[in-house]
Formats: structure tokens, sequence, C-alpha cells
């Protein structure tokens, strides 16, 4: 652990274990871990939780369903969803389980904390709740689907009130059919799983949201960045503006999951459980190299909380649990509020800091214009993919064709044809006729230039202007987005800074398509080997911002370099020193391409 540096901390969400990641859940984990990668580099602590969700009644269902014992039907999942990231090589730190001691052991410890203040109180429930979403519904979350035709209704004008069902008492589509008895057309569906929910009545204990109205309020204000992008920011506001209500946080009639402590005949509701993984990651860690200082005083309660950064990365499926709920539950278990004389609850600006900087709300996305659904078979595991296309291909065409938040279709066909122009022909392109070229020299490509080399900033770009004009125009310009690239890091935009990299490289083809370094070998070997060598020189500061996404293509362009220990720095978090570290690449050999085009 650095202990003097700023301190990241990024998280995924925690998949249900009722199912097996698909790519859906692999682009979560992939931006935050290309998020994660890039603050290491620059000098963070950085610390990234993934994990998963288990104490569902999913997972019970599924279990049954299977015939498996839960307890092994559970550790099978995790074993599945963590070889899942670990195949597909996202670089976690930690791996959560939601049954694992020291989580219970926290959330007990939050529950009780927050039972005590008043927040929590027992209450009667009744309401339709969907099992899939693990969420209660109001009728204006639900659709009417029509039993007769079998599809969704769009136009809900036409429905016959009298044939109207929206008192759910069977729980899944598949029963209705088998039920068409109950005599009624339309019933009251979820439409992202297409069952109908069940309405329950029972014993509940309640959140006391409704008493953070004003300071949620409060705190959007103070932390205009807190959801991006920022039409996510604007539908939680307006949510908000609707007053807040009081949430359940257990169930009476589920049997698995964390025991309430001050009531043992409820379990926690998922929501209230799950949340605070990213906390419980952080107080125990199980990792060897914790030391003194622990993770939770060095992560989140940083003394300068400038110094510290905090995100969470979501699917827009979840974002009001995590935007309103979230720091609400914090809120209450830090002790972050106070009543003023007119018994309104707010925060000071301090306390403010103790929560979560950012939530990075990424859209959904369909494959080949469908939903992903097991029925059509069109749900696409990343390890398969990852070992038949690449990982690469994914992470370009993911980050590439969906700015972050944005819903979007997957396209088989246009992603193998992004990866062939963008990285098989633009990056390796020129990658290669730098190689190529140089060793056509018959000494090291900086050997005969030394004078050149040793050029202070300003004659070198005089140089440089005057001898190639407009061609080396353009690559001036470069300079300065190479730093905007930084900044869109910083600030999360993956596809921007993906697309100017781009941009950049093709400027670089383009000065070679101009000033044409394999004419000149010949004639002006000098002129062909500054050319050359500058462009490997751009190429080797840009590599640093790519290296985040595709570190392990990056590292094989160093080692063609011979910039042996360039991948070391990069992976001790050294990007500012290599950054002024006089270059000493080599060109020997030509080897194995960088990436390879696809046929299409
Ligand atoms: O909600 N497109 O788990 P979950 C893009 N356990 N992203 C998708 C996607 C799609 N088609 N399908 C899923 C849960 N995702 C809770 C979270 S966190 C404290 C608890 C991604 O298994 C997206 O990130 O249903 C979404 O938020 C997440 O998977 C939901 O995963
Ligand atoms: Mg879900």
């Amino acid at each position: 652990m650095k202990q003097d540096t700023k301190t990241f901390y990024v998280t995924t969400p925690i998949y249900y274990g009722n199912g097996v990641p698909h790519i859906g859940h692999f682009y979560s984990s992939m931006i935050a871990d290309i998020i994660a990668r890039y603050h290491k580099i620059s000098w963070y602590d950085t610390r990234f939780t993934t994990g998963i969700d288990e104490n569902s009644q999913k997972s019970v269902l599924k279990a049954e369903e299977e015939w498996i014992k839960l307890e092994d039907y559970l550790d099978n999942m995790a074993i599945i969803h963590k070889k899942t990231w670990d195949d597909t090589k996202i670089d976690y730190t930690d791996f959560i389980r939601t049954t694992e001691p020291r989580h219970h052991a926290l959330v007990q410890k939050v529950l009780q904390h927050c039972f005590d203040k008043g927040d929590i109180y027992p209450g009667e429930y009744e309401g339709k709740y969907c099992v899939g979403c693990e969420a209660f519904k109001k009728d204006e979350d639900l659709v009417y689907f029509d039993r007769k035709n079998k599809k969704q209704v769009t136009d809900t004008s036409q429905i016959d009130v009298d044939e109207a069902y929206d008192d759910g008492d069977y729980s899944v589509f598949a029963d209705a059919e088998k039920n068409a008895d109950i005599g009624k057309r339309y019933v009251l569906i979820c439409p992202d799983h297409l069952t109908v929910p069940a309405v329950i009545r029972e014993k509940n204990y309640f959140f006391k949201l409704s008493r953070y109205q004003t300071w949620i309020e409060e705190f959007y204000e103070a932390n205009p960045d807190f959801v991006k992008p920022d039409f996510r920011f604007n539908e939680v506001k307006a949510f908000v503006g609707r007053w807040l209500e009081d949430f359940s946080i257990s169930r009476e009639t589920m049997t698995f999951g964390i025991p309430l402590p001050f009531d043992e005949s409820q379990v926690t509701y998922v929501w209230f459980d799950a949340l605070f993984n990213y906390y419980t990651s952080l107080i125990s860690s199980p990792l060897w190299w914790v030391t003194e200082e622990n993770d939770e005083s060095h992560f989140w309660h940083r003394q300068d909380y400038s110094q510290n950064k905090i995100l969470h990365v979501v699917g827009k499926d979840i974002i009001r649990f995590h935007a309103i709920f979230w720091p609400a539950m914090l809120a209450s278990y830090f002790d972050l509020w106070k009543i003023d004389s007119d018994w309104v609850i707010h925060f000071t600006d301090t306390d403010f800091s103790r929560l979560p900087n950012q939530i990075l709300t990424g859209g959904y996305f369909t494959i080949d214009g469908q939903k992903m659904s097991k029925s059509i078979w069109n749900v696409i595991d990343p390890v398969e993919y990852c070992a038949t296309y690449s990982k690469d291909l994914l992470t370009l065409y993911m980050i590439s064709a969906f700015p972050i938040g944005n819903d979007g279709d997957y396209d088989r066909e246009d992603a193998l044809r992004l990866y062939n122009a963008k990285l098989a022909n633009n990056f390796w392109n020129l990658v290669n006729r730098i190689v190529v070229l140089s060793l056509k020299l018959d000494h090291q490509l900086w050997e005969g230039i030394e004078d050149f080399k040793s050029l202070n900033w300003q004659d070198y770009n005089k140089y440089m202007l005057e001898t190639f004009w407009e061609a080396w125009e353009n690559i001036c310009e470069s300079y300065i987005l190479l730093d905007d690239v930084k900044s869109a890091l910083d600030w999360y935009d993956l596809k921007w800074a993906l697309d100017t990299i781009f941009v950049l490289l093709d400027w670089l083809n383009k000065f070679a398509d101009a000033t044409e370094p394999w004419g000149l070998l010949k004639t002006d070997t000098k002129k062909a080997e500054i050319i050359l060598f500058v462009m490997a020189r751009r190429i080797i500061m840009i590599s640093f911002y790519l290296f985040p996404f595709f570190p392990e293509k990056i590292a094989e362009m160093y080692e063609k370099f011979w910039l042996t220990d360039y991948h070391a720095y990069l992976q001790d978090w050294r990007l500012e020193e290599l950054k002024v570290k006089p270059e000493s690449f080599q060109i020997t050999e030509k080897g194995s391409p960088l990436f390879e085009r696809f046929d299409v």
C-alpha cells in the first residue's frame, strides 16, 4: 500500500449469482477495469472491488430448481463468476461474496446502528414484488400484457378495464399461460422480466428515507457530478422531486439472508445488504498486504478528502438504488446529518465528502438488435468471445460504439470491421511501418541523427516546421490533444479518450503518407530517419494512454521497440517518470503482427 499517494476506489455492481455473467456484466467490469488501470499508472493507490450478490431469493429458487444444496450452488456460482473475471483479465483487487462472515458482521452492525437512531422502524407492507428485479413495483413501473395475442400492449387505451387483471396472485408468466382460465385478458407484468409480480402483505422493517428528502437535495446540489451522464442525474432528481417514500429493508417470508439483529424472524432485504458490499470490502480485507493503516481509512475516510476518489460503475437498471438509497443509508450509518431548529435535516459541507464521488451509469445494450435472452441463443459469453476473437475487440467495440450511458446495439459484424480498421490497420500499420522501414537502416534508428535528437523543444519544432510544413502542423496540434486525452480519462470519458487516440494515430499515418520516408531512405537517409524517429517517439507517448485499454498488446509493442523496462514502469504506476525518461528504443526484428485482420 502506498501511504502518501492519492487513493482511488472503484467498484462494479456485484452481480446476482443465479446466472453466469454475460457481456452486459462484462461491460461494467471492463469499464471499471480500464479506469482502475489508468489510475494505477497515474500513481493512485487503486483498489477495485467486484463480487457476487448471493442473499437473494433468486439463488434459492434456482438451487431448488436444479436440485442442488444451496451452499453448493452458491459456491459453484462464485467460482464461475470469479473465473469469468480471471479469464477475461479483469484485474480486480477483491472479489466479495455477500455470504461471507465479514459482510454479515458489517451489515448487522449497520442495521443495529440505524435502528438505534430511529432510521429503521417496523411496519406493514403491502405491494407488488418482482423477484427478477428484487424490487417492489408500482403500477406505473409495470406494463400490460395481452394474454390472448401474447404480446405487450403499447397502446393502453385499447384495454377494456373489465378485462384487465392487475392483482398478481400468480407469480410467473409461464403460469399465467397455464392458468388461462383465470379469465382476464390483460395482466400487469414487469417489462424486464415478463413476469407477473407477486403480491406481498407482510410485516417489514422500513428505512426512513423520507427523512432524508432535503439533504439528498442539498447533497445533489453540492455534488453536480454525482451521477454521470447528466441526463441520468436529471432523471434521478426528478424522481426525488416527487418525494421520497420510506422503503422496506426486510422480508418476513424469506429464510435465507442476513437476519436483522433486532428481530431475528426477519432477513435483510437484498439492497440494504448488497450495497454495503462496497464498504465491507474495505473494512476487513482478506488480502495479505494489509498494513497497520486499514483500507477503510485509506480508501474511504481520508483525512484530506481531496486525496481520495470513490467511483461506482453501474448499469442504468440500478441507478435509483445507488444514487438515492445508498447515500442516504451511508449518511444514516456515518451519522452525517443533524437536525436544525426548524427540524430540517441537513449535512455540513465537510460531511458530504465522506460519500462516494460518482455513480457512473452505463446504458443497456442489445445483441444484433435483440435483447439478450437464453431462449433465443443470443447471450454472449465473454470468456468464449474473448477466446474466439479477442478481448481487445470487445473492449474497442464496446467503448467506441457506445458513449457510457447510452443504450446501444452490439452488432457482431460491425465489431469485426471496427477492429480491422482501428487496430489491425490504423495502429498496427503505423507500428509496422516504423519497424519495417527502420530495419532498412544499417544502424539503430537514432544513431544517425544524434544532433537532431539533442535539439531543445523550440529548435526541434522549428526544424520540423521548416522541413515538413503542413505535414508537421497537424502533429503539433496532437501534443495538445494528448493532454485532453488525459483529462478525458480523469473524467472517465473513455469513448472520447479512445476516439481521440485513434485520431492522433491517424494523423501520424498521414504524416508518413505526406513525407514518404520509404522513398527518402535511398535519397535522403537522414531525413527519413528523422521522420521515423519522430513517429516512433510519438507513438510511444500515445501508447501510455492506450495501455489501460489494451495492456497486453502495448506491452508487446514495447518489446518490439526493445523498451523492455516500460511495462514494468507502468505496472509500478510510474507513468509520469516514463514521460520524461529519455527514450532508448531499438528495433531489431520484425516479429509477428500485433493485431491481425479478421475475415468479415
Ligand atoms: O442488479 N447491458 O445484479 P445483476 C449492459 N445484484 N449492462 C448490463 C446488461 C445489458 N444488457 N445486463 C446486465 C444486480 N448488465 C444487483 C446489483 S450492486 C450493489 C447489486 C449489467 O446481475 C449492468 O451493470 O442484475 C447492470 O447494472 C448489472 O449488470 C446488473 O446485474
Ligand atoms: Mg438485473
